[in-house]
């Protein structure tokens, strides 16, 4: 089978304290240390990033930021850099959450300066790019996509492109429970393939991991992961419950190992 190895990442967004993030982090730890067959990273919130890489110790989960400005230090009153979230243990850093974009002025040219100094920190960047429910409606899909790739990546050499994490979020599928069908989801995720083989040709298009967000629980992931080009998920609010966040992860590990 060649496909990607998947990876499965919780977005805690604003949400757990110490206590909170500690006992999450301490019964997922339990739960999923063993799974070796899919990628699985946390993203908590920047206050309790280092209580829960204290506990991930030793447990091949890995620890991501949930953003980060694209300067490495100065005075940015209220911002974390590139080399603050490696120094605390991340591997990987989520980038352009519709959130972020929505409620906090993010553009895809921040996005591109984002990623730029996640890569030159030696993290990893997730890019978030999906359409609105309008932009659906209008029929805009592909085109919002494909921008928000040129516009996010612009510049970017295909050594640098091959180890990012793009991941589809449909926006009107996040937090509602409206989940996009499989193929909805397949088929935005193979143009998204698609564009980047037209851009840095195929063996890049190949390497990068394309993940679906936007209401996934443990119900739908076996049957998206099934999917040719989806790789993983980035989940909210499942991610929140330790239990549920590895019911995903066990029954991603199934599809995979089943197909293997
Ligand atoms: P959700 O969030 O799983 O709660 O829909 C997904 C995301 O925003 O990354």
């Amino acid at each position: 089978m060649a496909k990607r190895k998947p990876l499965i990442a919780g977005n805690w967004k604003m949400y757990k304290t110490g206590p909170q993030a500690g006992e999450l982090t301490g019964r997922l730890k339990s739960l999923v240390s063993d799974v070796v067959d899919v990628d699985v990273m946390v993203a908590p919130p920047f206050t309790v990033l280092g209580v829960v890489a204290e506990i991930l110790k030793g447990s091949g989960i890995y620890l991501g930021g949930q953003n980060l400005f694209w300067e490495a230090e100065g005075a940015y009153t209220g911002e974390i850099s590139a080399p603050m979230l490696k120094a605390v243990g991340c591997t990987y850093v989520i980038i352009g959450h519709s959130e972020r974009r929505q409620y906090f002025g993010e553009t895809n040219a921040s996005v591109n300066r984002k990623i730029r100094a996640a890569l030159v920190g030696g993290l990893i960047p997730v890019v978030c790019i999906g359409e609105s429910e309008a932009e659906r409606e209008l029929g805009q899909t592909f085109s919002v996509v494909q921008e928000q790739l040129e516009e996010g990546l612009e510049g970017l050499i295909s050594d640098d492109v091959q180890k990012l994490g793009i991941a589809y979020e449909p926006v009107w599928a996040i937090g509602t429970g409206k989940t996009a069908t499989t193929d909805q989801a397949q088929e935005v995720h193979e143009f998204i393939r698609g564009r980047m083989g037209t851009v840095y040709g195929n063996s890049v298009a190949n390497a990068v991991r394309i993940l679906y967000g936007g209401s996934v629980k443990p119900e739908n992931i076996g049957d998206l992961i099934t999917m040719a080009d989806i790789d993983g998920a980035l989940v909210g609010g499942a991610s929140l419950n330790a239990d549920s966040f590895a019911a995903i992860v066990r029954s991603c590990v199934d599809s995979v190992t089943d197909k293997a």
